[in-house]
């Protein structure tokens, strides 16, 4: 893939992330659909791609609408004639107790997190391979390699996307397309104020403070902090591996060091996780309690 000359596709890229990627890319004169649903917002971020150098085509899509997402791959090819990155970013968290989660919401945490994945990845593998080049990337989480709690429903949509690529991988051998899993960690986007059910940010404190209390008590050694990133630093590191094979690219540093250390003792690195699981449990109940 010639680095210097990209037509990207981004879901999601009217806010955090998406929206940080689109303008990386648009430094380096990329052409890149800008797919989201508010459209006021994708066009001020259609506008600065403009500014910096890109060629922007702002396309408003529900990703979780089949149809609608194979249109706006199809609008994109016939646009700029080819595609050479596809960013699978949309994605929503909820904020529920796996015995609280409402049917509707397990399912809507799936359609945007995961069944988009195959909306929009069949279209553009399928120009991908007419070419012989391209690349998928796919952003989860790290929830989606190490549980969290309240939040269920998007714990396992995002280990599905890392299960997706790696199938994708699997069968794109050969074929001079690359797929890609993102892991970030805590990113300063809009993502924990918007979650369905509530807004998660609401617990991120307490859980902080009260788990710290408790594993003190516990007595119990917490897990090396994580910092928080701005979503330009995520964009940062996914420009960097841009046509590259890697299969997993993690974006804040330490936490593929406590993936592995999950990975290599799960109930070691569980037992110093849990005073912050507990923390989160009573403060979840005290915001539904109260009508939070
Ligand atoms: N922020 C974090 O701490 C964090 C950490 C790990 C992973 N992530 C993941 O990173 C990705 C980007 O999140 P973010 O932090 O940038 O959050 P964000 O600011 O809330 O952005 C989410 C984006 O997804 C789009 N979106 C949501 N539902 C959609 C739908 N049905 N159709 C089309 N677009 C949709 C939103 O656009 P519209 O509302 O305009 O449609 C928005 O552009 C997500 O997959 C998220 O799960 C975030």
């Amino acid at each position: 893939m010639d680095r210097s000359r990209i037509t990207a596709l981004i879901t999601g890229a009217s806010s955090g992330i998406g929206r940080a990627i689109a303008l990386r890319l648009a430094e380096r004169g990329a052409e890149i659909a800008l797919v989201a649903r508010r459209g006021e917002l994708l066009e001020q971020a259609a506008a600065e791609v403009r500014e910096r150098g890109g060629t922007p085509l702002p396309i408003i899509c529900d990703v979780t609408i089949r149809t609608e997402m194979e249109m706006a791959v199809e609008e994109t090819i016939a646009r700029f004639g080819r595609l050479d990155v596809l960013i699978n970013n949309a994605g929503r968290g909820h904020f529920a107790l796996i015995e609280d989660t409402p049917e509707e919401q397990i399912e809507n945490i799936f359609r945007v997190n995961v069944f988009s994945l195959w909306y929009a990845t069949a279209p553009a593998i399928r120009q991908m391979r007419r070419q012989g080049s391209g690349h998928v990337i796919n952003i989860s989480s790290l929830a989606g390699k190490i549980g969290y709690p309240a939040n269920g429903a998007y714990v396992a949509a995002k280990h599905a996307v890392v299960g997706f690529t790696r199938a994708l991988r699997a069968e794109l051998a050969g074929s001079g397309i690359a797929a890609t899993v993102v892991i970030p960690s805590g990113v300063l986007t809009e993502w924990a104020e918007v979650t369905e059910g509530g807004a998660m940010m609401e617990i991120f404190g307490y859980e902080a403070e009260r788990g710290g209390e408790m594993a003190r008590e516990m007595g119990v050694e917490p897990l090396p902090g994580l910092p928080l990133l701005q979503a330009d630093d995520v964009a940062i590191a996914i420009d960097g591996i841009i046509g590259l094979g890697v299969p997993e690219l993690y974006t804040h540093p330490g936490s593929r060091e406590i993936v592995e250390m999950y990975e290599r003792d799960q109930p070691g690195t569980e037992r110093r996780l849990e005073p912050f699981w507990l923390a989160n449990r009573e403060g979840y109940l005290k915001l539904r309690n109260t009508g939070g």
